[in-house]
């Protein structure tokens, strides 16, 4: 069964009597079943873990954007119910950021370019919200997709940089059969758009073939995904993209690793998605 609690109380409570070591999924609810992949990485290795479920106000760019982000409470829970975690913590907006609130993470280059260029303000909500919510459950391990591959870079410059006590752990891309990385945002495709939306993984693998057969060129591989967008009449893509992973700077060639990473429209709905390199 998940106990759930809402304020830092019955959070308090609640973490003291839970075995250690502590895993941390931090979630903003909607949860599908990259979710319980992340869930299911904390039990292989925590003795109890705790997902938080907050839509966090201070990473959205606009307040339609924040009030059209899918909620699904009774869903959440019943994900985590199933998945065995010990603690579901949904807090309401005073209970991460206090009366008087002040206090930020100011974060660096790593999320200027991409999604931090795109979503202004994005990815110091996001550092800001983490620390916070690590600070307050103080697990021994915080899980993070790698769809999200900026975020999870800036969360782990966060975390060294800050010598935070936790370490950040990266899981898998959970997708459909057709490629299309799940996302609580999916559930906004129209079904024409949800059908042209594959082209996205499919650009990707464009690069990442290419780059089987020895290019090396990071231009040629960002001119691959753009034609493969070219072909989806739907497709609006917003970057195309070949950079460092650690750093998120842009490449002239691929030598070590790299992280192809793109971001498209489709009507309303803006995916990304990414593929490593080495
Ligand atoms: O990836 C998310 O769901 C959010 O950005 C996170 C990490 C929970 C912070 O609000």
């Amino acid at each position: 069964m998940t106990q759930v609690v809402r304020t830092r109380a019955e959070l308090r409570a609640a973490l003291a009597a839970l075995p250690r070591p502590l895993g941390l999924v931090p979630t903003m609810g909607a949860l599908h079943a990259g979710h319980a992949s992340l869930i299911r990485a904390s039990r292989e290795r925590d003795a109890a873990t705790v997902v938080s479920i907050f839509v966090n106000p201070t990473q959205f760019g606009s307040p339609d954007d924040l009030a059209r982000y899918p909620r699904d409470e009774a869903g959440d829970l019943a994900l985590c119910a199933a998945e065995g975690a010990a603690l579901a913590w949904l807090p309401a907006p005073a209970d991460v950021y206090p009366p008087g609130f002040q206090t930020s993470v100011q974060v660096g280059p790593v999320a200027a370019p991409l999604e931090g260029a795109a979503r202004p303000g994005h990815f110091a909500g996001v550092a800001t919200v983490v620390a916070i919510l690590l600070g307050l459950v103080l697990p021994a391990r915080a899980y993070f997709g790698r769809k999200d591959a900026q975020q999870l870079a800036v969360v782990e410059r966060m975390t060294l940089d800050l010598g935070l006590p936790v370490e950040i752990v990266g899981c898998p891309t959970v997708r459909a059969a057709d490629g299309l990385p799940l996302s609580s945002r999916n559930v906004r495709l129209a079904p024409a758009e949800r059908a042209a939306a594959p082209v996205v993984h499919r650009a990707l693998m464009a690069a990442l073939a290419l780059h089987a057969r020895g290019e090396r060129s990071a231009e040629t591989l960002r001119a691959a995904m753009t034609a493969t967008l070219a072909g989806e009449p739907l497709a609006e893509p917003e970057y195309v993209s070949v950079a460092d992973p650690l750093t998120m700077a842009e490449l002239e060639r691929v030598e070590g690793s790299a992280l192809l990473s793109l971001a498209v429209r489709f009507g309303a709905v803006r995916l990304i998605d990414n593929e490593r390199i080495g």
